[in-house]
């Protein structure tokens, strides 16, 4: 039977066990640089040092205007490059693996001048109207995408995860409500997405794995749903995606069907529905900080790995805790391993 704590190998990447640390934007870039800064690679080395199998790094972005805030990591010159690699090599020392998720915020992008977008649908009466992208911007824009692959996969990262979910760029194309376009881009909601995606799978080793996060649910009226959900990742499957991490939501103003949940396992009947209907990995992910739930999911094969979010901020050693609890201690650092009597 399957165990939380042990090993996983998908593709060339092989993990120690099956705890992710997701990808949660720091907002801590100084001089709004786009550079990896000390607060990072503590934050990051923490969570190898603490037994976390992969490190999906934050949100990084494709090109300034598409971050979130100007304090958001990007990827979008080769002087990006350095800060992360230095991550990536510490980490690997305490045996995690590191991937990056590379993104755009398209019309979410809160400190752009003029955000641009699908189309020029605002986010919310807060939010800036974003500029509709030109046919030819799209192109360039699965350029930058190819480019912020490129270096990611130079910095030394063991994946790459796209960012397709939460209401950001590749989101904001395949959704019928933010994408009302004419070209082919609106005419195949799909088409950016699984541009980008082959894009990214160009510029990555043939062994190595390709992750994608999407929303699989919207929860604002006329918002897609998992049958639409499990529809487009076929097509993202069958372009180059590897491996799902599911998540939900993030598509505009919370609507007449509210929130997602926040109880625990929140969002795991969307990560087991994908995964049966495309026979995938899937990453499952939303309130599973409880280590016996995290390694029921495991153990009844409802997803292959486990993020783990806000458990790892108020906790970096998560992992090594939930090890000892479920009686497969692993490796402590020998630093620490009077806190983990065997
Ligand atoms: C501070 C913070 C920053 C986040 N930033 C990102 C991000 O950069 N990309 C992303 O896909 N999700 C982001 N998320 C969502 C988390 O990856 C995760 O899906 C969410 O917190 C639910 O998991 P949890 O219940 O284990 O925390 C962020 C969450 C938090 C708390």
């Amino acid at each position: 039977m399957n165990h939380l704590f042990e090993s996983f190998a998908i593709k060339g990447l092989e993990l120690k066990n099956r705890v992710v640390m997701p990808p949660m934007c720091q907002y801590s870039v100084h001089n709004r640089d786009g550079k990896a800064t000390d607060w990072h690679f503590v934050h990051y080395v923490s969570r190898a040092i603490g037994g976390a199998g992969l490190i999906i790094i934050e949100m990084t972005d494709v090109e300034p205007d598409g971050r979130i805030s100007d304090f958001d990591l990007g990827l979008w010159s080769d002087e990006h490059i350095s800060a992360l690699a230095r991550i990536v090599e510490a980490c690997h020392q305490y045996g995690a693996k590191v991937g990056i998720q590379i993104g755009h915020a398209g019309r979410k992008a809160e400190d752009a001048q003029v955000p641009v977008a699908p189309s020029a649908v605002p986010f919310s009466e807060r939010y800036k109207t974003p500029r509709e992208l030109t046919t030819d911007e799209v192109k360039e824009m699965v350029e930058k995408f190819r480019l912020a692959v490129r270096r990611a996969v130079r910095a030394g990262m063991d994946t790459v995860e796209l960012h397709g979910a939460h209401g950001y760029l590749i989101h904001q194309f395949h959704s019928p409500l933010t994408n009302r376009r004419r070209d082919e881009y609106g005419q195949e909601l799909t088409r950016f997405g699984k541009e980008v995606i082959q894009a990214a799978k160009s510029e990555m080793p043939s062994d190595m794995p390709l992750l994608m996060r999407i929303s699989a649910q919207e929860y604002v009226d006329g918002g897609y749903g998992i049958q639409e959900s499990i529809e487009f990742s076929k097509v993202y499957q069958s372009a180059g995606v590897d491996m799902f991490h599911i998540s939900s939501g993030g598509e505009g103003p919370i609507g007449s069907r509210g929130r997602p949940g926040t109880h625990a396992a929140y969002q795991l009947p969307l990560a087991r529905a994908i995964k049966r209907a495309l026979q995938t990995p899937v990453i499952a992910v939303g309130s599973l900080d409880d280590p016996i739930l995290a390694n029921a999911v495991i153990g009844n094969e409802e997803a292959d790995l486990v993020a783990v979010g806000r458990g790892m901020l108020r906790n970096p050693h998560w992992a090594l805790e939930a090890s000892a609890r479920l009686g497969k201690e692993m490796a402590v650092p020998k630093q620490y391993a009077s806190a983990f009597p065997r």
